[in-house]
């Protein structure tokens, strides 16, 4: 049986104090919805449907990156979780399956967690996430009667007696989409906030004598985002729990906390991450790779062996064969360097292929962009490209080629030869010594002068 996910994100978020949707405020480099999207990739959904409301473009689009087969379906005022889930009859009213229930705000929640909802659901018609709270606070609270979860009560809505429960509702919730749409059909807005509760769904089913159960998880796998500081934590939380995989996958981390990961980085084993090293999304490095102290990379692979920084940026489109170096004050963008070339020094390296065994001198730039254009450099392998030289793309260099250093090559350089554009040097004899004396006088009497 196919699994439909919903995740409701219509809320404004007022408490973020920010013209973005909350949903869209990021942890790790992703927006918090994708955070909830990649957690229940563990059920591997059939249909995936957005609940939108403040912001509905940016969050279609912002979904559309990065699931073009996710849906979003617009609420226009928000009445409630019941009422939010209502909206997707359109899209999932046929839906012969389940519907998962999750919130945009709410990214921790596990795959193995829902893996567990799902494995109640074979003997039961809802399962709904719960969790021993701390402090229970404003959370519907989950009543029990031995395995079987018989209401849920809205703190508003709640006695003495019920608040005292300390055994919460996430808010995930998971059943068959046709038994969700029947019960919502019986749920009306008549309590303290005026809203359909989504809640409601399970007294429904207990009157009808349908079983009905909770599935418990951590507190910190619940934990809802309303605030900066609270997307703070999540952050610092996301931050600790991927370097510690990370480790447990054999990568040392010389000094964790000073490591900044994204959502997606991924990192073979025995590979050494050096203090500072922040990954922005899309960098895959592979084994035994050594990333130096300050270094920032983004949307790179990096290769078994290579060594980057200390201070290098890889930006987008960087492809790193095995054993290639990359040294300090080097940015790479969009260019593959192929096996055991060397770019050790000050250099960038955009919109270029290098062939294996090249070395790049200090200083050197590979001037791409003519101001409106963009253009390739081509350089073969076992090349030298002597300092300071800049390659005005688009331009091509042959495999066993040099450059002169400070050449400022514009023409292709055949294979083997020398490519060399600089001004001859000229030696004029005893000139220095005579311009020194010269400026020592005049420096003389302007001091002179000025007592
Ligand atoms: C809800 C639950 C409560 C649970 C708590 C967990 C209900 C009635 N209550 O309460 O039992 O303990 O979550 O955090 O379900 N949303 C919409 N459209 C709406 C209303 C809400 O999309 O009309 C979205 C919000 O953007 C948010 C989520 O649903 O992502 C939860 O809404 P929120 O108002 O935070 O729910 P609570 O009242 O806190
Ligand atoms: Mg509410």
């Amino acid at each position: 049986m196919g699994t439909a996910l919903v995740i409701l994100a219509a809320g404004k978020g007022t408490r973020m104090n920010s013209d973005k949707p909350k949903v869209l405020h990021e942890i790790a480099g992703a927006p918090m919805l994708v955070h909830a999207m990649r957690s229940a990739a563990s059920l591997d959904p059939e249909r995936t449907v957005i609940v939108t409301g403040f912001g509905h473009e940016d969050v279609a689009r912002a979904v559309a990156d990065y699931d073009e087969t996710a849906e979003t379906v617009l609420q226009p005022e928000q009445n409630g979780t019941g009422h939010a889930v209502q909206m997707t009859r359109d899209l999932l009213g046929d839906f012969d399956g389940d519907i998962v229930v999750l919130y945009g705000d709410t990214p921790f929640v596990q795959g193995e967690t829902l893996l567990r909802m799902q494995d109640a659901r074979v003997d039961n018609d809802l399962v709904v996430l719960g969790f021993e709270a701390a402090d229970p606070g404003k959370y519907g609270r989950l009543k029990m009667d031995g395995p079987r979860l018989t209401a849920i009560v809205e703190h508003a809505d709640a006695t003495d007696e019920e608040r005292a429960i300390t055994f919460c509702n996430s808010g995930v919730m998971m059943g068959s989409a046709s038994l969700m749409f029947d019960l919502l059909d019986n749920t009306n807005n008549d309590n303290a906030q005026g809203e359909v509760y989504l809640t409601d769904v399970v007294g429904i089913a207990n009157a009808r004598g349908l079983s009905v159960t909770a599935v418990t998880c951590d507190e910190t796998e619940t934990m809802g985002i309303n605030s900066r500081l609270q997307l703070a934590d999540a952050e610092r939380i996301f931050q600790d729990r991927a370097r510690a995989e990370l480790m447990e996958d054999g990568v040392t981390l010389q000094r964790p906390e000073t490591v900044t990961l994204a959502f997606d980085t991924v990192v073979g084993r025995d590979t050494v991450i050096e203090p500072y090293v922040f990954f922005g999304p899309g960098v895959t490095v592979e084994s035994g790779a050594h990333i130096r102290a300050f270094s920032h990379l983004e949307g790179a692979h990096v290769s078994r062996g290579g060594v980057v920084g200390p201070y290098a940026r890889l930006r987008p489109g960087t492809e790193l064969a095995e054993d290639v170096k990359v040294g300090n004050f080097v940015e790479i963008k969009n260019a593959q360097i192929d096996e055991g070339a060397k770019v050790n020094h000050l250099s960038y390296i955009g919109d270029a292929v290098l062939g294996a065994g090249t070395n790049i001198g200090a200083g050197t730039i590979t001037c791409n962009y003519d101001g409106v254009m963009k253009h390739r450099t081509t350089i073969g392998r076992n090349v030298f490209i002597g300092s300071n030289t800049m390659l005005v793309a688009p331009v091509t260099i042959g495999d066993d080629a040099m450059t002169g250093s400070g050449s400022i090559i514009t023409n292709d350089v055949e294979d083997g030869a020398l490519g060399i554009s600089r001004a001859r040097q000229v030696n004029k004899p005893g000139f220095a010594r005579k311009l020194f004396e010269m400026l020592k006088a005049k420096k003389d009497k302007q001091t002179k002068e000025a007592e």
